[in-house]
């Protein structure tokens, strides 16, 4: 086997009392391969390599580089070790050139001539495309991470990581980067990859460490495993929940989605040519990696982004019957009277405004029925001490700022004011993100409360035991395209998994 470069042993990383990022976690590098560290959102992937480039110190644990047992403080002392990452975040300043950037923070006596001619052996060696005089604002997000990767390696990096470098490139670009890594491997560079596509753990790493709930759920050799092995290694066993599922008969169609397509401002298809139909009295629950569209779809659904293509028609709501949403905005929907409820990732911000206390919180979603200036508190009030009283929101007052509530408080009122609109479809992000078990499932009730009504409710979730055990379908996006329609009652965890991050054929 070649050279080890780093070895960390039984690392913890702890963020305050709630939150295990890492636990007791082993993983080893070598000079002359590509490692994959593969898991779901959320495992601890970022955590365990900020550990070695610097930003973050273990609480427990050892690091090993190069046979020496070091003490990582800074991202410098990181470089000094020939350790260099590749953030998800480009750390590049717009105004500067490629060449500028790569000089900046260096020794001032280096000279940018001879810096010039070392970055340009460098991309020759190793195949980068780069031009050095473009400035950083011209250049596209490909370009952008070249810069970085190139920049990484010039300030003498022998151990790169890269944190999801092909979540932003297309399918061409991502075929050069791995060439490029290919030969920085078969130069000796130790090299890993944080990724959550098993087509792309399957292609370009020689192993493979998963990473599950934050510990490590085991390393293979990528020639003694396959993409469902990788899967069941990523999800795990299956953890049977106690949440009420029940089943209505009579369903109505509420919503058709047809070919809606999102691009964002990069240019890529966030949302890609996306179709289904909604019920009432289901849940219907999407499924994915975070990021594969999820939030753009039911943005683009609410009228708050805008689509390129296809069209999503709300049926029988109420007074209205059919209507078509795409392109109108979220005022005119919320003006029109379509019974569309949303309650986004974003609770405070998008959803409610953190200052107000739940009185004005209620009003701001009536603006529309109120007189001017001159609105009535009344029934707001009510609708606020109602919501209060049935959702057992804990607050001094109806006027306390929202923003001084618990996370669970908050979600509270945010979805009761929603219900509270008798809304025909129901669209919820992440609704139970960051809040206790027992509000997670006061969440749970009050969605499957909806879905008896006759409400047709979208579930945004993480958590695939919690999808499996709430949602009556199943909808798996995966690169923003819908890549799986499953039965939420007989699908399994891996079967979910395996469509989260495996694009089907056709779909590539
Ligand atoms: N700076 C931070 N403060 C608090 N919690 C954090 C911080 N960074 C990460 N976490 C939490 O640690 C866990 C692991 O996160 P992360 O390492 O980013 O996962 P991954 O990269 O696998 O998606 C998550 O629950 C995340 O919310
Ligand atoms: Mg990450």
């Amino acid at each position: 086997m070649s050279q080890i470069a780093v070895s960390m042993r039984n690392i913890t990383k702890a963020f305050g009392k709630k939150v295990v990022a890492n636990k007791n976690v082993d993983l080893d590098i070598y000079h002359g391969e590509i490692l994959s560290l593969l898991g779901e959102n959320g495992s601890g992937k970022t955590t365990l390599m900020n550990m070695l480039s610097g930003v973050y110190y273990p609480d427990e644990g050892e690091i090993h580089v190069e046979g020496r047992h070091v003490t990582i403080t800074s991202p410098k002392n990181a470089y000094d070790l020939g350790i260099g990452m590749i953030h998800q975040h480009f750390k590049l300043i717009d105004v500067f050139t490629g060449l500028e950037n790569i000089l900046i923070g260096m020794d001032p006596k280096v000279n940018s001539k001879d810096c010039q001619r070392d970055v340009e052996a460098i991309c020759k060696k190793y195949g980068f495309d780069l031009d050095l005089d473009k400035k950083v604002y011209e250049m596209s997000v490909s370009e952008k991470e070249t810069l970085e990767i190139v920049k990484t390696v010039y300030r003498g990096a022998n151990i790169l990581i890269l944190d999801e470098p092909t979540a932003v490139l297309t399918p061409q670009e991502i075929r050069k980067l791995f060439a490029v890594l290919r030969n920085m491997r078969n130069d000796g560079k130790a090299i890993v990859i944080i990724t959550h596509k098993l087509n792309e753990v399957m292609e370009i790493s020689d192993r493979v460490s998963v990473l599950r709930k934050g510990e490590n759920a085991g390393t293979v050799a990528v020639k003694d495993t396959d993409e469902q092995k990788l899967t069941e290694m990523m999800v795990g066993e299956k953890i049977e929940l106690d949440i009420e599922r029940d089943f209505v008969e009579d369903k109505q169609k509420r919503l058709e989605v047809k070919n809606l397509t999102v691009r964002n401002i990069d240019g890529k298809k966030v949302v890609d040519n996306v179709s289904f139909d909604l019920y009432s009295g289901e849940i219907l629950g999407i499924a994915g990696i975070s990021g594969s569209g999820q939030k753009e779809l039911l943005e683009a659904i609410m009228g708050l982004q805008k689509c390129e293509e296809g069209s999503s028609v709300i049926y029988n709501s109420t007074a209205h019957g059919v209507h078509e949403l795409v392109g109108l905005s979220t005022k005119e929907i919320i003006s029109y009277g379509l019974h569309l409820a949303f309650v986004p990732e974003d609770r405070l911000g998008m959803g409610l405004v953190g200052n107000m206390g739940m009185t004005d919180n209620v009003m701001l979603k009536r603006y529309k029925k109120g007189n001017g200036p001159f609105l009535h508190r009344k029934k707001p009030e009510e609708t606020a001490q109602k919501i209060k009283d049935e959702l057992e929101v804990a607050t001094p007052d109806l006027d306390y700022p929202v923003r001084r509530l618990s996370g669970g408080n908050v979600q509270k009122i945010l979805v009761g004011r929603e219900i509270n609109n008798k809304p025909t479809v129901l669209m919820t992000a992440y609704a139970v993100r960051g809040l206790d078990i027992n509000t997670s499932y006061a969440i749970y009730n009050l969605l499957n409360e909806q879905k008896k009504k006759g409400v047709a409710v979208i579930y945004v979730g993480e958590d695939l035991d919690v999808l499996l055990a709430l949602s009556d379908r199943i909808m798996v996006l995966c690169s923003g395209k819908l890549n799986g329609m499953l039965d939420g009652r007989t699908a399994t965890k891996e079967e979910v998994g395996y469509l989260m991050t495996n694009l089907k054929e056709e779909e590539r």
